[in-house]
């Protein structure tokens, strides 16, 4: 795993996006992996302006959503979906019909999942997939507690992360959805580089966990440290209880230059 502490949000956004382009101009027909949530939006703005400036085109390629709340009205603002639209769908090149996600209304919802993990393996896999960070230390919506085996399925939010959400449904838990559909830990460790972002001290904890902590279900984002090729972006908040912090600084100031994420 790769620790990146980065004082600076905008270098975090500017080296993801530089990832995702390079990806990109390999592969015109890449698959990425979108988060919604705060801790994505700088590289969505970045590659936005990319796109823009015609520097980076996103035409060809091909994405598929973590996760989806069940049962908002179609069109909710607070729909994955919708909220995946807005931050970057609507602003870049990429062709929203080639932007999949799981369908929170599907009449059933279990025939849903498995339809949604035979989409992304139908893609042949997601090449580059960015995560945030729930403060409990869930990945998607996979709660503490999951299997680390866990496939896409229904789920059960808890009341911290409904409380965590609340800010997005007028500041009411009550009105954040019970239940979601999400990848599972066992889907996402699929993808070839997964890319995690985290800022702030709320997540302090669970960044350590993730990076310095035991593997464990009680701790879903450990099972980052399964996959051989996983980067995780901190600032100097987030990082603020990793042991090992020197170190991390060390290995990146290192690094050369041309080695990207
Ligand atoms: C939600 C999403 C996750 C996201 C997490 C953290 O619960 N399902 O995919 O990573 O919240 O969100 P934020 O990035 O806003 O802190």
């Amino acid at each position: 795993m790769e620790v990146v502490i980065c004082p600076d949000p905008d270098a975090a956004a500017a080296l993801v996006a530089d990832a995702i382009e390079r990806l990109v101009r390999g592969n015109p027909e890449a698959v990425l992996g979108l988060a919604t949530g705060s801790s994505p939006l700088g590289v969505y703005d970045e590659l936005a302006r990319r796109v823009r400036d015609g520097t980076l085109t996103l035409g060809r390629a091909r994405a598929f959503l973590l996760d989806e709340y069940v049962g908002l009205p179609r069109g909710h603002d607070q729909s994955y979906r919708s909220v995946i639209h807005r931050d970057l769908v609507s602003r870049v090149d990429l062709d929203p019909a080639h932007v999949l996600g799981p369908d929170g209304n599907a009449t059933d919802l279990v025939r849903e999942c498995a339809a949604y993990e035979e989409a992304i393996a139908g893609a042949g896999g997601v090449d580059l997939q960015l995560l945030g960070v729930g403060t409990d230390g869930h990945i998607a919506f996979n709660e503490p507690g999951s299997s680390l085996a866990s496939r896409t399925r229904i789920k059960t939010l808890t009341s911290r992360t409904r409380q965590d959400n609340a800010r997005f449904f007028g500041g009411d838990p009550d009105a954040v959805p019970r239940h979601c559909l999400t990848q599972g830990i066992g889907t996402i460790l699929e993808a070839r580089h997964l890319v995690l972002i985290a800022a702030g001290g709320s997540k302090a904890e669970a960044v350590r966990q993730l990076v310095e902590g035991p593997v464990s279900a009680s701790w879903p984002a450990t099972a980052l440290q399964l996959h051989p090729h996983a980067t995780v972006l901190v600032d100097p908040e987030a990082a603020s209880r990793l042991d090992r912090r020197d170190h991390y600084v060390e290995t990146y100031e290192a690094k050369p230059e041309w080695q990207g994420l």
